[in-house]
């Protein structure tokens, strides 16, 4: 279950498992994309995936020098597949190996020298060209024309964007001079920082979203449905390669890129071709020192060799030529003041340390504030008023203090002290022994627990309002419409008449028609899963699994209202149940239990639930479909922890076994099966995958 309970916090990963668990994160987020964009068939819930992609950021901004080529990070929200046809590479798009390190380029050069039976002082000629952070694209020429533009995908199959591309100034629709019969350039397509800006100020304007990085907004025009959208984007275009060519216009590098500058392709004035390491690392090191000003991002430098005979032999390792290393740069320090620390109060009342950063840019990006993660953080680096520190940012990651500068710190500086009262309400915050965080006391009455808590009521998994997200809480709370979860349902009432309507249409974004969706949505929602309802009240330690959990074994919201209130005394049998469902620990219950015994929950919910009908949890029939079945669980599951999902199955007579034999009657298997998978298929016993198990499970499917 990728529940952000069981990760191992950031700060304590080594690298070597932070290495690993990148990987895993890469290729499980990969699988959700396939099976979300192309195969229209979700396998991990929106919470679930959030949960990964969230991850998977926190890893990167601890590990900026760990971030895989093929990081989910980098990849860009994709249009369904389905609207672009799909063209396979005659010629893979491959990776490049990459190296951080001038060792790296060093063995580099050796390793290639060895393999070609070089003496080590031979000079072997290298290009070096900067690494454009954009995306790779593959151009196909037949007779001088261009045919046909594909996206590099997953490498072997890209998206059809030939119309989009035919919109781009610097890619000519036909080669100037003499072109071989076919040829296909690649190459990268990026935006300039000064469009990038100009665009977003467009965006902002048009009240549209923005984008967070070039990257991103290159990636986006392009994979517009409208090429008229493209064509109003100032997209760019880098020549740095090929794949198909029926003749080959040069027989080095250097000579392929002249080529390409003849027939009107644009190519990077910074290639240079270098006899030596020095002379590469000299080149990187120019390169990096002019990175903040080249106008376009940059991730690195890329050397390759530049006799293509040469290249021939030394051929490919996996995925990525042997002839190629991607230098990349670190990433980037900057250093400026901290003005403030302030602290932001969560929806279950964590005191959250931000500082306030004197305005810096890093990489391109002005960067303004840095998370202090928590009060230990902040002792353990020491950060005080007024330090100065190092900071250092990678990608669209939030920008982390890597230490402070000692030298020139006043000396009178003192130690920052965390606060013990909660700074929006002023009620004491609490550190539970072996928690990281400080807690306000406030609940409901804090006002910054209120906001959080009505964002999450709101969320995906919870009531997920359409139209009403986390910025319309916000502005609603603030104008003190909704301060409540029931206020969310009496916002017709109150506003629905023609002087509330005005009201809100003086808010900006709303007409008539958006206030009415908006209220039918609300409408919509009035009759609620019960899991859902159980989610949304954010309890601490209960997630979208938990809720479930606790969904299947109360079934009505009145029996799980009842047992809660009745587990407030510990040793009740209401709590001992509550404690023996699988997968519901103490802390579960304790925060279950002491959210229902505070008065003002309890009034807030019976105005809420004046207003709702939560619909009962279908009871599962126990004679049950899997009595004295053998199910065997394999692989991720990604809807229910395994806890639950052998609860379940028990509760429906199965008995559950962590090995696979004859004797087994079921196998479930997650993404990632392995072993155990095979047996099955070998033996002959039935499998299935996630979604067909949870099917079983609520009568929408039989074991036959
Ligand atoms: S050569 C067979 N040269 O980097 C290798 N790639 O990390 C072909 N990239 O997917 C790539 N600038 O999108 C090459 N000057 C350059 C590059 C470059 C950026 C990108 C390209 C590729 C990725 C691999």
């Amino acid at each position: 279950m990728p529940g952000q309970d069981q990760d191992i916090p950031v700060e304590k990963l080594t690298p070597l498992e932070a290495v690993a668990e990148l990987a895993r994160l890469a290729e499980r987020i990969a699988a959700a994309d396939k099976a979300y964009h192309e195969e229209d068939s979700p396998i991990l819930t929106d919470a679930a995936y959030d949960a990964l992609r969230l991850r998977n950021e926190a890893l990167e901004a601890a590990f900026p020098n760990l971030i895989r080529e093929d990081s989910p990070s980098r990849r860009v929200g994709s249009a369904p597949a389905s609207a672009f046809g799909k063209i396979a590479h005659r010629v893979p798009m491959l990776s490049l190996n990459n190296g951080f390190a001038e060792e790296d380029a060093a063995e580099f050069l050796d390793r290639m020298k060895r393999f070609l039976g070089m003496a080590p002082e031979t000079p072997l000629p290298v290009t070096a060209e900067p690494k454009i952070d954009g995306l790779s694209i593959s151009l196909r020429y037949e007779g001088g024309k261009l045919v046909e533009a594909a996206t590099r995908g997953d490498g072997a199959t890209g998206e059809n964007v030939t119309a989009n591309v035919r919109t781009l100034k610097e890619i000519p629709a036909r080669l100037k001079g003499e072109a071989p019969e076919v040829f296909e350039v690649r190459g990268e397509i990026y935006m300039s920082h000064a469009d990038f800006a100009a665009l977003n100020a467009r965006q902002a304007a048009a009240a549209e979203k923005l984008f967070a990085n070039p990257r991103n907004a290159a990636a986006g025009s392009l994979r517009q449905l409208d090429s008229k959208i493209t064509a109003g984007r100032p997209l760019r275009f880098f020549a740095y390669g090929w794949g198909e060519a029926s003749a080959l216009p040069g027989a080095t590098q250097m000579e392929m890129l002249a080529a390409f500058a003849a027939w009107g392709l644009p190519v990077n004035p910074r290639t240079k071709l270098c006899f030596s390491l020095k002379e590469m690392i000299a080149h990187y090191q120019s390169i990096g020192a002019d990175r903040a000003s080249l106008g376009y991002d940059i991730d690195g430098v890329v050397y390759k060799v530049d006799d293509l005979a040469l290249r021939a032999r030394l051929g490919f390792v996996s995925r990525a030529p042997r002839w190629a290393l991607a230098h990349k740069f670190s990433a980037e320090r900057a250093e400026t003041i901290v003005q403030a620390i302030e602290i932001q109060v969560g929806r279950t009342g964590t005191l959250t340390p931000v500082a306030r950063l004197a305005p810096v840019t890093v990489g391109g990006v002005v960067v303004s504030n840095a998370t202090l993660h928590n009060e230990d953080e902040i002792r353990r680096k020491d950060v005080r008023l007024g330090d100065r520190v190092r900071i250092q940012r990678a990608g669209d990651v939030i920008p982390q203090i890597v230490e402070v500068v000692l030298d020139g710190r006043p000396p009178d500086s003192t130690p920052y002290v965390f606060p013990e009262t909660c700074p929006e309400c002023g009620s004491p915050a609490i550190r539970p022994e072996g928690e990281a965080a400080r807690r306000c006391t406030g609940g409901l009455t804090c006002p910054a627990q209120a906001v959080e808590g009505l964002k999450h009521f709101v969320s995906r998994n919870a009531f997920d309002i359409e139209g009403l997200g986390a910025k319309q809480i916000e502005a609603f709370h603030t104008e003190g419409w909704i301060k409540e979860p029931a206020e969310i349902f009496t916002l017709r009432a109150r506003y629905g008449d023609p002087a509330g309507l005005q009201q809100l249409k003086n808010r900006e974004g709303w007409g008539e028609k958006s206030a009415e969706n908006l209220f039918k949505a609300i409408d919509e929602r009035r009759d609620i899963a019960l899991e859902r309802l159980i989610f949304a009240l954010g309890l601490r330690h209960v997630g979208s699994s938990s809720a479930r959990l606790l969904a299947s074994r109360y079934h009505s919201w009145s029996a799980f209202a009842a047992a809660m209130e009745a587990a407030a005394d510990p040793d009740s049998e209401a709590r001992r149940e509550l404690e023996a469902i699988d997968g519901v620990g103490p802390a579960l219950a304790e925060s279950a239990v002491a959210f229902f015994a505070a008065p003002a929950n309890r009034a807030s919910l019976a105005r809420l639930l004046a207003e709702i009908r939560p619909k009962d949890t279908e009871k599962i029939n126990r004679d049950g479909i899997l009595n004295g079945k053998t199910v065997v669980f394999t692989g991720t599951l990604e809807r229910q922890t395994r806890a639950e999902a052998k609860a379940r199955a028990e509760a429906l007579g199965a008995k559950v076994s962590g090995s696979l034999s004859r004797a087994t009657d079921l196998l479930v298997a997650g993404p990632g099966a392995g072993s155990k998978l095979k047996a099955a298929q070998d033996l002959g016993v039935k499998t299935v995958d996630e979604e067909t198990w949870l099917d079983l499970l609520e009568g929408r499917a039989t074991l036959e």
